[in-house]
């Protein structure tokens, strides 16, 4: 049987994240051991802190036993290549998950793995952190069809993983960023045919945040794109997430990031230490999707 894997929102259907969603708010015990007696391959290319502790964690909470890797150590098409090391990997665990900097990786180790891999970031995608995004906003600001969020920076990982899963629950995605770092027209399209929601991009920050329910931003500088970043904070300057920003949108939004922030650069600390600010609530929230992602690829109903 072909296993269930995580690699991106967009391979889900919406009843598929609204199981997840709802899995991430079952009492624990509810939900049984999927993982009883089995070990999970958690493998990070890059730094980590919400995701590594919160993999590790709800590993543990549905039985399992968490082997964190250092990417270096396994040495990912250094010292062997991303299938032999996910089809030996896959002896030994119930589900490998990765952190990488390709994407491809990910896909690749899926391609040979006889049980579910895991994406926990890459420069495509971050599943993991939408589930969370969308988990936070819920419990904020109730049901997402039909209502209006916000990006104002980069067009990155988290971004495209939170417009796939707002398009697929129906909510309007507005993001704003400068034009030589916009989505092409096909990505555009492509999130637009995901679900009942409108996928929309424009260069104007108070327009995209213009009425919005939900506010996000995210650093506009990823993990391995250190060189961009005189570039990037100049390109960027305006679309940092301000406190005049936030009075654009609907009255008491909230807002919301990723994590690790800088502030003074994507967001002023009024924002990100100020009462409409959710990022603590939406970082616990990575705990309790991620183990609601893990139930469902272990095909908990
Ligand atoms: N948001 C997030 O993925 O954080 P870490 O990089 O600390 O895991
Ligand atoms: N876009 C950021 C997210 C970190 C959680 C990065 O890829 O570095």
């Amino acid at each position: 049987m072909t296993p269930r894997h995580f690699l991106d929102i967009a391979g889900l259907s919406a009843d598929e994240v609204r199981l997840i969603l709802d899995l991430a708010q079952r009492p624990i015990a509810s939900i049984g051991r999927p993982l009883a007696g089995l070990g999970a391959a958690l493998i990070f290319e890059k730094p980590s802190n919400r995701t590594r502790h919160s993999m590790e964690i709800a590993v543990v909470q549905l039985g399992g036993h968490p082997v964190y890797t250092r990417g270096e150590e396994v040495g990912i098409d250094v010292r062997e290549t991303a299938e032999d090391i996910a089809a030996v990997m896959a002896g030994y665990h119930g589900l490998l998950a990765a952190r990488v900097f390709k994407h491809n990786v990910v896909v690749r180790m899926a391609k040979v793995s006889p049980v579910p891999v895991v994406n926990m970031l890459s420069d495509h995608s971050h599943p993991l952190q939408a589930l969370a995004d969308a988990l936070t906003m819920e419990q904020t600001i109730g049901n997402l069809a039909g209502r209006s969020v916000a990006w104002s920076g980069d067009w990155n990982n988290v971004a495209r993983s939170l417009a796939e899963i707002c398009v697929l629950l129906g909510a309007r995605f507005s993001v704003a960023t400068p034009a030589g770092y916009a989505p092409v027209a096909s990505e555009v399209t492509r999130i637009n045919s995901l679900g009942s929601g409108e996928f929309v991009v424009g260069t104007d920050p108070e327009a995209a945040v213009a009425g919005a329910d939900a506010v996000h931003t995210d650093v506009w500088v990823s993990m391995g794109q250190e060189a961009e970043t005189a570039a990037k904070e100049k390109a960027f300057a305006d679309y940092k997430v301000t406190s005049g920003l936030m009075a654009k949108a609907a009255p008491g939004a909230p807002f919301f990031h990723c994590l690790p922030a800088h502030r003074g650069y994507e967001v002023e600390s009024e924002v990100i230490d100020g009462p409409s600010s959710r990022v603590i609530p939406q970082a616990h929230n990575r705990l309790h999707s991620a183990r609601g992602a893990l139930a469902f690829v272990m095909g908990v109903k």
